[in-house]
């Protein structure tokens, strides 16, 4: 018998051979965009770390939205950058705050659009971190849960769709489920950042978002990169108090992480391609060093591949031209 040399490369040879085998697929529809609002008005400020990214003011968030809508993007995921901050971050659950009005101003004209809300302290508070600052400089968990769970619910009252915990405090998935639960919002759901790494690759973020810590770093509340058993622990917590939607963040450095976590709960299963990841590609297409579509549509599809079944990713925009394409 003959020994089959080319058994594997015979599907390689045309693009609709390749296209008839491939396993996995991008699609718009998996694409979930990050946007910044900021305070104030007439405001598009570009983020010097992510290029094409930007602080939008509400009232210039229709063209912005209409933009992202007519990409066939399904949903948006929301950050606000409040005018004041204070050690309570106090806007973050304020009725007028940045993202309560722009959710309004999105649903009014968008009815369709996914609104997906973060719902974190640290761009709110003045120390930057994620919940209440004791005096020995440690994170109260429980003092922080009640203001999560306002947060949460100003944001259900303005009309936002889902909700995000980002903050990474024991227990807020089950605190936020039943403060939504009491007020009637049983059908809302939540997408928890289950497993949330003390990442590096947050940085650009942290600039876009003026939500750098003051002061000492996130790793008392956010995962060791090194974790990925501690990943399932959590993850089946935020399980068991109610979350809808599981998230892994980030998602490059992780995606053995995400993987396990697909393959161990079977939940629908969320990866956040963050900004850092964003920022290294953009850098490296604009000195000439790598393809930026094809490394981009190669990022994005090695995190579905590795179980993600819809990507939070500022490439949304770009990704979703090109496959229109
Ligand atoms: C808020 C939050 C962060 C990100 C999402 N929500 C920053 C952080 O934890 O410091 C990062 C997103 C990104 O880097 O794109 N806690």
């Amino acid at each position: 018998m003959r020994f089959p040399t080319q058994r594997l490369r015979r599907l390689r040879a045309n693009t609709a051979l390749r296209n008839l085998v491939r396993e996995t697929r991008l699609s718009v529809e998996h694409f979930i965009y990050p946007l910044f609002i900021t305070f104030g008005r007439q405001k598009k400020i570009p983020i010097s770390s992510m290029p094409g990214v930007y602080q939008v003011s509400v009232d210039m968030l229709r063209q912005e939205v209409s933009e992202i809508y007519r990409l066939g993007i399904p949903g948006v995921l929301l950050f606000g950058i409040p005018e004041h901050k204070d050690a309570r971050g106090s806007g973050a659950y304020a009725p007028d705050g940045v993202v309560q009005t722009a959710v309004q101003e999105i649903k009014s004209a968008y009815p369709d659009l996914l609104v997906i809300t973060d719902v974190c302290l640290c761009e709110y508070t003045d120390h930057g971190h994620c919940g209440i600052v004791e005096q020995d400089g440690s994170i109260n968990n429980d003092a922080t849960l009640e203001l999560l769970s306002r947060q949460a619910l100003s944001h259900v009252h303005a009309g936002c769709d889902m909700v995000a915990p980002s903050d990474m405090m024991d227990g807020r998935i089950g605190y936020i489920r039943k403060a939504l639960d009491a007020e009637g919002f049983v059908m809302t759901p939540i997408m928890a950042y289950a497993a949330k790494f003390a990442s590096s690759f947050y940085g650009p973020f942290r600039e876009a978002a003026h939500s750098a810590p003051a002061f000492g770093d996130r790793k008392t509340y956010q995962m060791d990169p090194a974790n990925a058993r501690e990943a399932l622990r959590e993850v089946r917590l935020d399980i068991e108090e109610g979350a809808d939607i599981v998230m892994v963040k980030p998602a490059l450095a992780y995606l053995d992480v995400l993987r396990a976590v697909k393959d161990t709960f079977g939940y629908p299963t969320a990866a956040y391609n963050v900004s850092g990841e964003y920022a290294m590609l953009k850098a490296a297409a604009q000195m000439g060093w790598l393809d930026e579509q094809t490394a981009m549509m190669e990022m994005l599809t090695s995190i579905k591949r590795a179980g993600a079944d819809m990507i939070i990713t500022y490439f949304a925009k770009d990704a979703a031209m090109a496959i229109g394409k």
